[in-house]
């Protein structure tokens, strides 16, 4: 079995993939204040057969994101692996399978958390990853398709036999999306049961409640998701709320920095208001600051504004 854990460091957690959040300029931030590693968003395997290249540019990285691992969905095992190769140039360190995405247009077709249902597709798609690219091969899954359907036992135990180097555990159904409290009592009966490193996931919120968790569940690590957009200082174990505005701006400009150079000053200047959103959250000058942010369309004036504090001119 290939595996990433000689790459990783002492942490144990790590930014969740998220689409339209965790790009390379924020994983490179969140890996900076001690993320363990960097997954990409998740990327269809069809869209990388077909060398799209919208679908190739997310996965983008830079040198010090490392150790990288690609996140793919698809439900077709040839295209899978097809899609794949068309990636492998890239280099990553790994490659990860989105077994618990529970967006409709994606698992209504028997991809991310459809695999669930289909656990045979799963393994064969694990077997040919494995096979294709010799690099180690994780997976992201979900307790299950809906609560009459549990089957993370049999999912991860095969997941397991099939030689993945960990499985990260969202504890919801496909059915629950984002409702209801995530089930870390079935994130733990995983961790007793399997050998390999298990992420838990699932509603955590700081970098105590993570090593809470890992304590009380048997857990190898955590991913976190929600609770770090906009707060990479969790990564450090820093509680954003005790931080001010000063002491939040260098990272935000550091940020909004890295977007201007990754997406160019119009459209970094657009993605970064809901990246802001979040980091200023909770912080009086936000309120003042929401509607002057919302109407900036470089990200040059962006960062002008948010260090001095003056409207500048659109
Ligand atoms: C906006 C958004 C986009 C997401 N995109 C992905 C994705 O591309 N791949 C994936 O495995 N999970 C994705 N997720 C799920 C998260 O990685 C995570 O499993 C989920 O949010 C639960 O963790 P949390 O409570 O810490 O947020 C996404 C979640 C959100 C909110």
């Amino acid at each position: 079995m290939k595996t990433l854990i000689d790459k990783i460091g002492s942490s144990r957690v790590v930014l969740s993939p998220m689409a339209g959040y965790s790009d390379s300029p924020y994983r490179k931030i969140c890996r900076q204040m001690g993320s363990a590693y960097s997954i990409t968003e998740f990327v269809s395997t069809e869209h990388l057969f077909r060398s799209n290249p919208k679908a190739i540019a997310l996965f983008r990285y830079e040198e010090i994101e490392r150790p990288l691992v690609f996140q793919v969905f698809g439900k077709d095992p040839d295209i899978v692996a097809k899609g794949i190769n068309r990636v492998l140039h890239l280099n990553p360190d790994g490659i990860d399978l989105n077994m618990g995405c529970s967006v409709r247009t994606v698992s209504a077709s028997g991809s991310g958390a459809g695999l669930l249902k289909t656990p045979e597709v799963a393994r064969t798609i694990i077997r040919r990853l494995t096979a294709e690219t010799n690099l180690p091969i994780s997976a992201k899954i979900r307790l299950g398709w809906d609560s009459g359907n549990l089957n993370y036992k049999e999912i991860s135990a095969m997941l397991e036999s099939e030689g993945v180097w960990s499985i990260a555990v969202h504890g919801r159904t496909r059915q629950m999306g984002y409702s209801g409290r995530a089930n870390w009592d079935a994130i733990g009966e995983i961790a007793e049961a399997c050998r390999i490193p298990i992420f838990g996931n699932g509603d955590v919120t700081s970098y105590e409640e993570a090593h809470q968790k890992i304590q009380d569940y048997g857990v190898y690590g955590v991913f976190i998701g929600r609770g770090a957009i906009g707060n990479p200082w969790l990564f450090a174990g820093k509680n954003r709320e005790f931080l001010n505005y000063a002491e939040r701006l260098p990272t935000i400009l550091e940020h909004v920095q890295s977007m201007a150079k990754f997406y160019g000053d119009q459209a970094a200047a657009i993605l970064m208001r809901k990246h802001l959103t979040q980091y200023l959250h909770g912080l009086p000058e936000w309120n003042r600051m929401r509607k002057v942010v919302h109407h900036l369309t470089s990200a040059r004036l962006l960062e002008e504004y948010l260090s001095t504090g003056m409207a500048v001119p659109t």
